[in-house]
């Protein structure tokens, strides 16, 4: 059995564009539940106030699947993973140190000798509170073997459960990694009594079959992230892990305990809680998966599913249900069909989503799964006591400037209010808005879609603003698509400066 660890919450989050808020990582820990994944990698615990506080509300919330903090070899940063995770039914804390020399002297300035003293002291520290640790010597595949193996004999001495490889820049190929997987399995001493964990990046594109050759070496844990997002190319895509070790069982020899049905609800969540999409031809998951255009594979496919289909539509989730929902829908309809796309929506939350739902019913003839979702997630990108739009308004006339007032509340009540001017009511909002929170951010993109069919459409507005060469985005949704820009930009801003923060707490430390 290989046991799925999931990082869309942790590596995957940190990813330009990719971050969310407690409410949006709620929502897909939860999904990662139905999915039945071995363990969720919920967050950095010491990074930020937020990052921590997401992490414990994701122990409290989530039962069936081990709950993981990162931390690295820190004493101060394992006592927060531990705070957080501590409230789980089944905690891992997972820390990490360097081996490679590159980092060893560059990043840690730290001799081999203090590396593994430091690595070992770290686990033996975690384990005081923890039974499961697990412990990634950050940068394996380029570290020299030797010093690999005696690092993970220091910290398998010291008590850690599961030692993990990770391909940290995406370098190794399958031949190599498959090798290196097989030498620390053959001479590790003890290493029989944890799991082999492998956690690849993707900057060459090989990093789900740099997983599969180490699993073929005898790894039994692999780290992935849905839809195979992460820090730069991303991390090895979960999906096709597992659809790989179900489809081809004949080589592999090994399952997972995933519930592959749940595979494109999750996708499609995590698109939709980060906007950011996958592309058509994506594996598994992409709009064109499972399409078959050509007129010779139509036809053999309408013969006989097999000649060109090696996996089924539906053991991944795939679905033709169009159900729609209209304004005669009652609330048990919009929940029912909301648990159906992912969402898990409080009580209270369904009370004035379904407020929502009746307004939008009542403008829409139809309200499409994809309108659904923009409410949901318009609800969750608001950031917690972050700056919120009061009001606006906009005036435009055939060659003259537009004009949009917009009025903000920052986080401690105040208000503002700013007029701006430029070429049409988005450009004179964002005239204003930069007034507002500063000249120095720069609109590096900005696009609006049409989130479904007709002129009534909610729009959804997704923009990356830039400030001291950090990105972060923002997105907003409404009918109105000048509004959505303004909720997008002051998404964009709530998130810089949510993410300020922590930068600034990790630099402190
Ligand atoms: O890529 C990496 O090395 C990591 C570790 C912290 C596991 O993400
Ligand atoms: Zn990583």
């Amino acid at each position: 059995m290989i046991r799925i660890f999931d990082t869309t919450l942790r590596d995957g989050e940190q990813s330009p564009g990719c971050s969310m808020n407690l409410q949006e990582k709620l929502q897909m820990a939860r999904q990662l539940e139905r999915m039945k994944v071995d363990v969720i990698e919920a967050g950095f615990a010491i990074s930020s106030q937020g990052d921590f506080e997401s992490v414990h509300e994701i122990a409290k919330a989530i039962k069936g699947c081990q709950i993981a903090s990162l931390s690295r070899a820190l004493e101060k940063d394992i006592d927060a993973a531990w705070e957080a995770v501590r409230v789980a039914e089944n905690p891992l804390i997972h820390t990490f140190l360097a081996s490679s020399d590159i980092h060893l002297k560059y990043k840690l300035k730290m001799t081999r000798e203090q590396a593994l003293e430091r690595a070992a002291a770290a686990v033996k520290y975690a384990k005081k509170y923890c039974n499961e640790v697990e412990f990634s010597a950050e940068d394996a595949s380029r570290s020299d073997i030797d010093f690999l193996i005696q690092m993970f004999e220091a910290v398998i001495a010291a008590g850690a459960t599961i030692v993990n490889i990770p391909d940290t820049v995406g370098y190794t190929d399958p031949f190599e990694y498959y090798e290196m997987i097989k030498a620390i399995k053959e001479r590790t001493k003890g290493i029989e009594k944890v799991h082999i964990s492998v956690h690849c990046h993707n900057d060459l594109g090989m990093a789900v079959a740099n997983s599969m050759a180490a699993i073929r070496a005898g790894a039994t844990q692999v780290e992935c992230t849905v839809n195979g997002i992460g820090e730069r190319a991303g991390n090895a895509a979960m999906e096709e892990v597992v659809m790989a070790l179900k489809t081809r069982k004949d080589i592999y020899g090994q399952e997972t305990g995933i519930v592959t049905t749940e595979i494109m609800r999750a996708s499609h969540l995590l698109q939709s809680l980060t906007g950011v999409k996958v592309q058509p031809h994506k594996a598994i998951v992409g709009a064109n998966a499972f399409a078959h255009e050509a007129g010779i594979h139509q036809h053999g496919v309408l013969m006989e599913k097999t000649t060109y289909e090696i996996m089924t539509p539906e053991s991944v989730g795939l679905s033709d249900n169009l159900m729609v929902l209209g304004k005669h829908s009652g609330k048990h309809a919009l929940k029912d069909r909301l648990e159906q796309l992912g969402y898990f929506v409080s009580e209270e939350e369904m009370q004035s989503l379904f407020e929502r739902f009746k307004n939008l019913a009542d403008e829409k003839k139809t309200v499409y799964d994809q309108d659904l979702e923009a409410l949901v997630i318009g609800d969750m990108a608001n950031v917690v006591e972050g700056v919120e739009l009061v009001d606006y308004s906009t005036a435009t006339s055939e060659g003259k400037d537009s004009k949009t007032i917009i009025k903000v509340k920052s986080k401690d009540g105040a208000e503002t209010e700013i007029v701006g001017s430029g070429k049409g009511p988005i450009d004179a909002a964002f005239d204003a808005l930069s007034a507002i929170f500063g000249q120095d951010l720069k609109l590096e993109d900005f696009s609006i879609y049409s989130v479904t069919r007709g002129k009534d459409a909610l729009g959804e507005t997704k923009l990356v603003l830039s400030k001291n060469g950090h990105k972060f985005s923002g997105k907003g949704v409404s009918n109105d698509i000048i509004k959505s820009s303004i909720l997008a930009y002051i998404n964009a801003v709530n998130h810089l400066e949510y993410f300020t923060e922590r930068q600034q707490k990790l630099e402190e430390e």
